[in-house]
């Protein structure tokens, strides 16, 4: 930040050009209407969308593949699939509207049951990984991207469905992806075997849209005219080598110079760091001459429990300034009113990946122009808004045009596992709309057989028994290899269990405020073994107490989550049970658990250097332990980890003590060449 402790914000930053969306499109604007409408109906018809209705449809009745472009919040996944539904189309069978988001999944089904007055999960449902709230009669059906994925292992032609809405496409996360080819290969051999025709529509916040659109045989266009109105952007003059002490200064300049009503949109990268931020300014708030007026600070992030996601929908009290602190969750899939700044701080944490050695990542990293420009049109929805960027026009200048879609930096074992599930022969050909490089295809095919899962005939990569096993989890690889491995360590209720809690969100509840008391009522359940075992005692003591929420509030155990782990577990088990697999408890013997996730998560595995770091042997990568792991103190000698954190340094999160003879006898012949890799 500028030594000027607080010079006002035109001093620090530097006006760009004023930024307008869509507004070069003609005709579909609405005339703005002031106050928010009280009936839901009444909402309905003042969305931008309502007055392209009519066309809408029409052009939608003729076409098989459509690309639909709209601001966020103009309508598009909330209205067109009613829209289709009213005017009859698809009636046969089932819309299905794909969404890359859990949250967006359930909450806009949610609004769209409300909307039609009907009862969720009857003619309007959703889906999501363990949770499945559709019946015969649902006729709209939100659902990830990963479920649909999985349905279509059953039935590669979609039957059920007449009509695909894949949304969100600029997110571009992975099944996003891998679905745009089995949606576009479903779609082909439904009209080549003369079967009912599948209506693909792809929709989208972001202007770039001809790779949708030539992907999917050339189809049209249609833009969508959003409300977008006038934003000042603002860039530093200075380059800020400190983005969240620049994040501070910011919020508090335009809390004291603008109107109380005007609600702040702040982008940061995780959890941690909104948290922390959170609760300074809160402090600093509260220190703050009364000429200020209050300021009411909400967090929003992902793993964030749901109640308290919608939180950020609730105005601030009379008076009080409302400031969002989020993640890029607020970029497109989530609709906040009210907001006037976006203080951007030009980061967001996503995967990255090196294909030579197999590692996958999280990093806090730049954001692309088209994501600066997303969040940027935040502040315009109601009225003109200000965005200030935390970086120089310079550096925006060197910012990368689009993000990478994530098939392009993640690992992809579990693709191409599900790939080969789908009955797709040729996996290293997939017609992918942006092919992923050879070499981490390569890569995937190779940890794929590490794990056993598939094996090579000459070009050929097929699936095994094993691996064919693996997929009917809707687990990673190394974590349906673990539960599968499991019956022969005895121990596969607390595998189970395991798993479960690594697949929910965080079941523990930090609040920064009360670090004492987390510390002094965890230290029961703390295990020296590692954070898989602790988490299993934590997971052992909610039931023995029946998920008392009581006990829960005390212990900082967050209940909902907790709840959710036992619906997967309970899901994961009846696959076992579907299996034949034997279903043991180890009881108190934690070795055999230890012993069996150091079989399937050997690819996972770190061993400490003579300086005190780690190394982890697949990549040979300096890692470290994460802060928040219970053996953050200390130093065991080998352990497998659950992911890796990027910030300052390389971090294993969710760590579990093994003995260096079971990653050998786990796999022997992978040990030895990376052995010999680390002499030479
Ligand atoms: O998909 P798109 O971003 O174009 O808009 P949408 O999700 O269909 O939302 C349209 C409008 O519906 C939003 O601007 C909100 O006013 C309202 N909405 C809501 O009130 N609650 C929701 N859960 C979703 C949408
Ligand atoms: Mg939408």
């Amino acid at each position: 930040m500028p030594q000027d402790p607080d010079p006002p914000p035109a001093k620090r930053f530097k006006p760009g050009s004023p930024f307008f969306r869509l507004d070069k499109k003609p005709g579909m604007l609405l005339p703005r209407t002031g106050q928010a409408p009280v009936s839901v109906d009444a909402q309905r018809r003042q969305l931008p969308i309502y007055q392209a209705k009519t066309q809408l449809i029409n052009q939608l009745r003729q076409l098989h593949n459509a690309v639909i472009i709209g601001e966020t919040g103009s309508g598009k996944t909330t209205q067109i699939p009613q829209y289709l539904y009213e005017a009859g189309i698809g009636r046969q069978g089932i819309i299905a509207v794909t969404q890359p988001r859990r949250v967006a999944a359930i909450s806009l089904s949610s609004r769209v049951a409300e909307e039609k007055r009907v009862q969720l999960g009857k003619i309007v449902g959703y889906t999501v990984r363990f949770e499945d709230v559709t019946s015969s009669e649902t006729k709209l059906k939100f659902m990830t991207d990963g479920m649909l994925l999985r349905e279509a292992i059953g039935d590669p032609l979609l039957l059920r469905y007449t009509v695909v809405i894949l949304d969100e496409a600029h997110e571009r996360t992975v099944h996003t992806d891998v679905l745009f080819g089995v949606v576009k290969s479903a779609q082909r051999k439904r009209a080549e075997q003369n079967k009912v025709p599948l209506k693909v529509l792809v929709m989208s916040a972001t202007m770039d849209v001809d790779l949708f659109s030539q992907y999917f045989n050339n189809s049209p266009v249609l833009y969508l005219e959003g409300r977008q109105h006038a934003i000042q952007i603002y860039y530093t003059k200075q380059r800020q080598s400190d983005y969240l002490q620049a994040a501070l200064v910011s919020v508090f300049q335009i809390h004291q110079e603008a109107p109380a009503s005007h609600d702040i949109l702040v982008f940061l990268t995780g959890q941690e760091e909104i948290e922390a931020l959170a609760r300074t300014c809160r402090d600093i708030a509260k220190h703050l001459p009364d000429t200020c007026g209050p300021m009411t600070v909400i967090p929003l992030y992902a793993s964030l429990p749901q109640a308290q996601q919608f939180r950020v929908f609730q105005p601030a009290p009379k008076g009080s300034r409302k400031v969002i602190l989020s993640t890029n969750i607020a970029e497109t899939s989530i609709t906040i009113s009210g907001i006037k700044y976006i203080i951007d701080t030009g980061m967001v944490k996503a995967k990255r990946f090196n294909p030579d050695s197999g590692l996958e990542v999280l990093a806090v990293q730049r954001v692309s122009k088209a994501q600066a420009w997303q969040r940027a049109g935040r502040a315009g929805r109601e009225d003109a808004g200000s965005c200030y960027r935390l970086y120089t026009e310079e550096e925006f200048d060197n910012f990368a045009n689009m993000t990478v879609p994530e098939i392009q930096r993640c690992n992809l074992a579990s693709v191409v596992l599900q790939l080969l599930a789908l009955g797709v022969s040729d996996v290293l050909n997939f017609d992918f709309m942006s092919k992923p490089s050879p070499e981490s295809m390569r890569t995937a095919v190779e940890q794929l057989n590490i794990l056993g899962a598939v094996d090579r005939k000459d070009e050929k990569v097929l699936l095994t028994p094993l691996g064919k096993k693996m997929a009917s989890f809707p687990l990673e690889p190394r974590f349906s290899k673990t539960l599968l491995i499991s019956p022969d360590f005895s121990c596969t209720e607390e595998i189970l269990t395991i798993i479960s809690l690594l697949s929910v969100d965080s079941v523990l509840y930090n609040p920064p405020a009360r670090r004492d008391d987390v510390l002094a009522v965890r230290k029961k359940f703390i295990s020296s073994e590692g954070d898989h075992i602790t988490l299993l005692s934590i997971y052992r003591a909610f039931k023995k107490v029946n998920g008392n929420k009581e006990w829960c509030r005390e212990n900082f155990v967050n209940s909902r989550n907790m709840g959710l782990v036992s619906e997967v577990r309970g899901q994961l088990r009846d696959i076992c049970i579907k299996m034949n697999m034997k279903l043991e408890s180890s009881q108190s013997d934690i070795a055999n658990i230890r012993r069996c996730l150091a079989h399937g998560m050997f690819m996972n595995a770190a061993q400490l250097q003579l300086d005190g770091g780690y190394v982890a042997l697949d990549t040979q990568q300096a890692v470290a332990i994460h802060p928040s792991s219970v053996l953050f103190q200390a130093k065991p000698a080998y352990v497998v980890f659950n992911e890796l954190l990027h910030t300052s340094r390389c971090y294993m999160r969710d760590l579990c003590l093994v003995d260096a003879d079971w990653l050998q006898e786990a796999a022997p012949e992978y040990f030895r060449r990376k052995l010999r890799a680390t002499k030479s």
